[in-house]
């Protein structure tokens, strides 16, 4: 088969090293790996497989679905591995219910309404062998998406403590600003989680931080922190780079120069003619466009890396991205067709960090990740 035109290497020495940075930012915290949305887009199965190794006792991964979770479910089944899977959005009706229940799942309770379909199953089921329930309380701390208010928080807790069912029950928030430093929700929402589950009765297992509160709110590590973003080597802040917190990129997308074209003073290049070349000028076409994940939004000026003549030279993008290939001003560039093309991640020594380039496209890492499609070729190294 020939090589494909754009691929993604997938580098899992710098997932496990990222992980072990989470460790180093909440040490002797149980850590919750979050692989939803096919592992940020990294590829679920080939994640979860290295995250196995470096996962202890009382960790466990995340995703967002049953069908997320029951996919993992056979990957980690055919590892031999018993790592509990936790699913971040809890069931929808009682079939799904019924499913997280039987299939041994953590689940978030984050509505009354999911309280009443479990005591409808448990009533319905009452002769039956106790379950297990390993549920997740979630609570609404200020981000007003998914949780609990206050006020349904305690009777929905004691009748949980009350059951005769084994398990682990955990009490969970989610933060809706902590990638800015010192936000003053952040603040409130971390003060608020603490005071609510002080004053539960019993036990209390708490996980409040993503990414975000584990490298920069130490004081909500809590019992369990729940890392997805930097796993895969991006930064959880907005105003800083991953490297700041020792993260390695883990997908570096890659793509060839198709051709060079040489240019016109005058003339235009590329969809809408919105870049206008000021003199003569070597244009690339790189083999790789929004059809394979990369930003139609990204202007000319965001930089890619090409590698030629055995140095690293940096590339602004000149016209407007299209389906199949994006093109680049190679003014000052010895480049050739078939020469490799860094969009985002590191190679040759050098670091193009995605932020970067999610930066100038208007977006978030975790959105050019998970929107890399099947056309670019995987390659887990
Ligand atoms: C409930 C919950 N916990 C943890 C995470 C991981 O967040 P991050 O990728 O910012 O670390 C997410 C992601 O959206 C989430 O929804």
């Amino acid at each position: 088969m020939p090589d494909a035109h754009s691929w993604a290497d997938i580098d899992l020495q710098a997932l496990q090293h990222n992980l072990g940075r989470a460790r180093e930012f909440a040490p002797g915290k149980r850590v919750c790996a979050v692989i939803k949305a096919n592992a940020y887009g990294h590829g679920v199965h080939a994640i979860a497989e290295a995250l196995l190794p470096v996962l202890n006792d009382g960790d466990c991964v995340a995703v967002a679905t049953l069908n997320e979770a029951l996919a993992l479910r056979q990957t980690l089944e055919h590892l031999q591995s018993k790592t509990p899977v936790l699913v971040l959005r809890g069931p929808l009706d009682i079939t799904e219910l019924e499913a997280l229940v039987q299939g041994g799942f953590h689940w978030v309770m984050h509505s009354k309404y999911q309280a009443e379909l479990l005591k409808g199953w448990l009533d319905a089921h009452s002769a039956a062998k106790k379950p297990i329930l390993n549920i997740w309380l979630k609570i609404n701390t200020g981000m007003n998406r998914l949780g609990l208010r206050v006020d349904d928080l305690q009777p929905i807790w004691s009748w949980l403590q009350s059951l005769d069912a084994p398990g682990e029950r955990v009490l969970m928030s989610h933060f809706a600003t902590a990638d800015e430093h010192d936000h003053a929700l952040a603040k409130t929402q971390q003060q608020t989680f603490a005071q609510i589950t002080d004053n539960l009765s019993g036990a209390r297992t708490r996980s409040l931080s993503a990414s975000a509160g584990i490298v920069c709110w130490p004081d909500a590590h809590h019992s369990i922190v729940r890392p997805g973003i930097m796993l895969y080597g991006a930064s959880p802040m907005v105003d800083a780079e991953a490297a700041k917190y020792g993260l390695k990129p883990v997908m570096s997308l890659k793509s060839r120069l198709l051709t060079i074209n040489q240019v016109k003073a005058g003339d235009t290049v590329g969809y809408g003619a919105t870049y206008h070349c000021k003199e003569d000028m070597p244009v690339g076409v790189i083999g790789i466009g929004y059809g394979d994940g990369y930003p139609r939004h990204a202007p000319s000026g965001t930089p890619v890396l090409i590698y030629a003549q055995g140095k690293v030279w940096e590339a602004p993008l000149a016209g407007r991205v299209s389906m199949d290939m994006l093109t680049v001003d190679l003014r000052g560039i010895p480049a050739s067709p078939g020469d490799e093309v860094l969009l985002w991640g590191q190679s040759w020594g050098s670091e193009l960090p995605a932020d970067r380039i999610a930066r100038h496209a208007g977006t978030i890492a975790y959105e050019l990740f998970c929107q890399v499609t099947s056309r670019v070729k995987f390659i887990y190294r």
